[in-house]
C-alpha cells in the first residue's frame, strides 16, 4: 500500500524517524512510505540534521512554506499536500503530533476522502488559546484511525464523543481509537544508545558538573515580554543560589525575541553570567546525551517533559497545564507556568523528592503496532 507521511515542524521529523524504522525494518514488502515536508521548520539545525541524524529517507516533495501567520502558513500547505495526494493517490496520510502541518495534512486528505491516520491522537491541554489544541482536535475529528500514547488521551476521545468499541470497516465516520503507546518512547529507547556512542555535544561544551536543560519556545513564553523575563530571571536565580549550570539550547523563535523583550540589566546578567550557556538547536542525539547527563529540565516543551521522565529527571513545566498529565500526577513533573517564585519552589521540593517512573508510555514498540493495524485496516 502507499502512504504519505506529512511533517514539516522539528518533533514530526522525530516521530516520522519511528514509523519510517518499523516500515523498513518490518514491514517493506506491504508499505512504501512518500514523504512530504511542509517546509514549516527550515533552518538546517531545526530540520536537515534530524533527516540524516535518524536515518529518515529525504522528503520526496518538500513544499518549502516557512514562516508566516497561522492561516497564511497552512493555507500554504493545504494547497500544496491537495495537489500531492491527488498526484500519488495513496490508500492513507499519516499525520503527527498537534501542528500546523498536522492540520493541513488532515484537513486536505479527508476532503479527498483519503483515511487520516493521527499519531498521538487524543491529547488535550483544554486551552484554545494555544494553536497546536486547535490543531489537534481538528485533526482527530479529521481522523479514522486514531493512535493515543496515552491511556488518558484515550479517555479525552471518549469525552468527545468517539466510541472505544467501534468495530471495522473504519472510516472518518465510523473511526477506531487505539492506545499504542509513544513512538517518541520508542524513539528515546533506540536512539540512547547510538546517542551515547556517537552524540559529542557534552565534550564539546566541557560539560562535566551538574547542570540544568532549559528550553523555551511556546508562543506565550516567547512574545509576551513579562512572562519572558520572569522565566529568564527565574533560571538566572536557581543558578546563582544553587551555583548550578543551565543549559539552553535556543529555538530560533526565542532568540528573536529575547533580543527585543528581554530587559537590557537581565541581558546582561545572562550574557556575563559564568553558569548560563545558551547554545544553537541542538540535533535529537545531542538533546538525548543533555537530557541523560543533566540533574533536571526545565521546558516549555511537551517533547522534553515526557523525555525527562524516559531519563529519570525531574521536570518543571513552563505551561499553566499540560496534555501529559500522567507524569504530573505521578509526582515527576510540577507546573509552574511562567511564574517565578512557583518554578524556585519547584526546583527546591522537586531536588529534595525520591521519584518513581512507571511504565505510562508502552514498551517500546508503538510504531511497530501502528503499521500492523494500518495494513490490517486501510490496505
Ligand atoms: C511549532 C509548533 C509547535 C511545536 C514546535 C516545535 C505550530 C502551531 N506550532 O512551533 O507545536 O512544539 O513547532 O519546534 O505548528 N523559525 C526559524 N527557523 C525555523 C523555524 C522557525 O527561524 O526553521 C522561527 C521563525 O521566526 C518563525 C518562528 O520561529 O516565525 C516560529 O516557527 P513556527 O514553525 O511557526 O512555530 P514554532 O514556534 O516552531
Amino acid at each position: 500500500m502507499k502512504i504519505i507521511s506529512i511533517l514539516g515542524a522539528r518533533p514530526q521529523i522525530i516521530k516520522a524517524a519511528a514509523l519510517s524504522r518499523a516500515i523498513r525494518n518490518q514491514y517493506s514488502d506491504e508499505i512504501s512510505e512518500i514523504i512530504v515536508h511542509t517546509g514549516q521548520h527550515y533552518d538546517a539545525n531545526m530540520s536537515e540534521v534530524f533527516f540524516k541524524e535518524l536515518n529518515i529517507p529525504s522528503a520526496h516533495y518538500n513544499l518549502n512554506v516557512g514562516s508566516g501567520n497561522h492561516g497564511e502558513q497552512t493555507a500554504k500547505m493545504l494547497e500544496g499536500i491537495e495537489a500531492i495526494i491527488l498526484k500519488e493517490k495513496p490508500e492513507a496520510v499519516i499525520v503527527y503530533g498537534d501542528t500546523n502541518s498536522t492540520v493541513a495534512g488532515g484537513l486536505a486528505a479527508s476532503k479527498l476522502h483519503i483515511p487520516v491516520v493521527h499519531i498521538e491522537a487524543g491529547l488535550r491541554s483544554f486551552n484554545k488559546k494555544m494553536p497546536e489544541e486547535i490543531n489537534r482536535i481538528t485533526c482527530d475529528h479529521l481522523s479514522t484511525l486514531l493512535f493515543s500514547p496515552t491511556k488518558q488521551g484515550v479517555k479525552n476521545l471518549k469525552r468527545e464523543g468517539f466510541a472505544i468499541d467501534s468495530v471495522p470497516p473504519y472510516t472518518i465516520d465510523n473511526p477506531k481509537v487505539y492506545h499504542s503507546g509513544d513512538v517518541m518512547y520508542d524513539n528515546s529507547i533506540h536512539f540512547s544508545a547510538i546517542s551515547d556512542r556517537d552524540s559529542t555535544l557534552l565534550n564539546q561544551l566541557e560539560l562535566d558538573s551538574e547542570f540544568i536543560l532549559a528550553t523555551i519556545h511556546r508562543n506565550n513564553n516567547t512574545d509576551n515580554p513579562d512572562r519572558l523575563n520572569s522565566i529568564f530571571e527565574a533560571l538566572l536565580d536557581i543558578s546563582e543560589v544553587h551555583d548550578i549550570q543551565v543549559v539552553l539550547p535556543l529555538h530560533p523563535r526565542t532568540k528573536k525575541m529575547m533580543e527585543l523583550y528581554l530587559d537590557d540589566q537581565l541581558a546582561k546578567r545572562i550574557a556575563d553570567s559564568d553558569l548560563f550557556l545558551v547554545i544553537p538547536p541542538v540535533s535529537f542525539l545531542d538533546i538525548i546525551a543533555l537530557e541523560k547527563k543533566a540533574n533536571f529540565i526545565i521546558t516549555d516543551s511537551g517533547g522534553l517533559q515526557k523525555e525527562a521522565f524516559f531519563f529519570k529527571k525531574p521536570c518543571i513545566i513552563l505551561r499553566s497545564e499540560t496534555e501529559w498529565v500522567e507524569i504530573v500526577e505521578n509526582g515527576n513533573a510540577l507546573i509552574c507556568d511562567a511564574d517565578k517564585n512557583k518554578i524556585l519552589a519547584a526546583y527546591d521540593s522537586l531536588s529534595k523528592k525520591e521519584l518513581t517512573y512507571p511504565d505510562l508510555f508502552g514498551d517500546g514498540k508503538a510504531a511497530e503496532f501502528i503499521c500492523e493495524q494500518i495494513v490490517k485496516h486501510l490496505s
